[in-house]
């Protein structure tokens, strides 16, 4: 069965701004003390579970703590402290630069993810064509990626983990980067794996997509779990908070 709990999940974020190693040899009290207060806390001490086959809906303000959960879910993060479960094969989260390289093209970051997701040679070169197609980066995919715009790298991102037959889907934001096509086009995959009656953990600004898609939901406000139930309550505290 997947599935994903978060036991007493805090984290932190090291903010590196220290005076430098001389003062650290001469001053190593003061580094210390600078180091703790340079911590920034991201999220605090959350906890909740999500099951099989929910599809949940991750709302709250700008850097209340939303992609820092599907971080942690995805293992690009790593908690400061408490436990993190995950049950079920999870869709990579390239969005965060884990995984792409800026040199590379497109279709080399393709072939790059798939080896380092495990998938075999046939597995690639079957789904290389049907994610270079969803992309629709057409010409672009021979260029580095540096040279793409955060929407055309969202939409690699995103072709890149529909097309790996996660169990668990992560979405952070894609649906409201990319143009109307592709939106069309990403929310039909979403339905699909819906269908299929995958786990899918959906970040998103867009209230009515998320009322649209989900069955549950998650508020995130001030770094805490405001929120997590169904969409009708979610809704009443969302209008209220925000
Ligand atoms: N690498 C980092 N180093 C330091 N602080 C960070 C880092 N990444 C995020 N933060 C901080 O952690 C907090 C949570 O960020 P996060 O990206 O999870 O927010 P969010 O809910 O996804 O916001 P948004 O809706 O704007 O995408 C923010 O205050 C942000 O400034
Ligand atoms: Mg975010």
């Amino acid at each position: 069965m997947n599935r994903v709990e978060f036991i007493n999940v805090t984290k932190k974020y090291k903010l590196l701004n220290t005076s430098g190693i001389k003062e650290l040899l001469f001053n190593p009290i003061k580094i210390v003390k600078e180091y703790r207060e340079n911590q920034f806390m991201a999220l605090e001490r959350v906890s909740f579970e999500i099951k099989d086959g929910d599809v949940v809906g991750i709302v709250g303000r700008n850097g209340a703590g939303k992609s820092t959960m599907l971080g942690l879910m995805a293992g690009v993060l790593f908690p400061t402290e408490g436990k993190i479960e995950v049950n079920g094969k999870i869709a990579p989260l390239l969005e965060l630069g884990a995984g792409f390289h800026p040199d590379l093209s497109g279709r080399e970051n393709i072939v790059l993810n798939g080896i380092l997701l495990g998938m075999s040679r046939k597995e690639m070169l079957s789904n290389i064509d049907s994610i270079i197609e969803f992309s629709e980066l057409k010409e672009f995919i021979e260029q580095p990626i540096r040279i793409y715009s955060s929407g055309m790298l969202s939409r690699l991102g995103f072709s890149i983990a529909v097309h790996t037959n996660p169990d668990i889907l992560l979405i952070d934001e894609v649906l409201s980067v990319g143009d109307r096509s592709f939106q069309k086009r990403s929310e039909d995959k979403i339905y699909e794996f819906k269908k299929m009656r995958k786990t899918i953990i959906f970040v998103s600004h867009d209230f009515e997509l998320v009322k649209k898609l989900c069955s549950k939901m998650i508020i995130v406000e001030n770094h805490k779990i405001l929120y997590n139930g169904g969409i009708e309550d979610g809704e009443k505290m969302y209008n209220e908070i925000i």
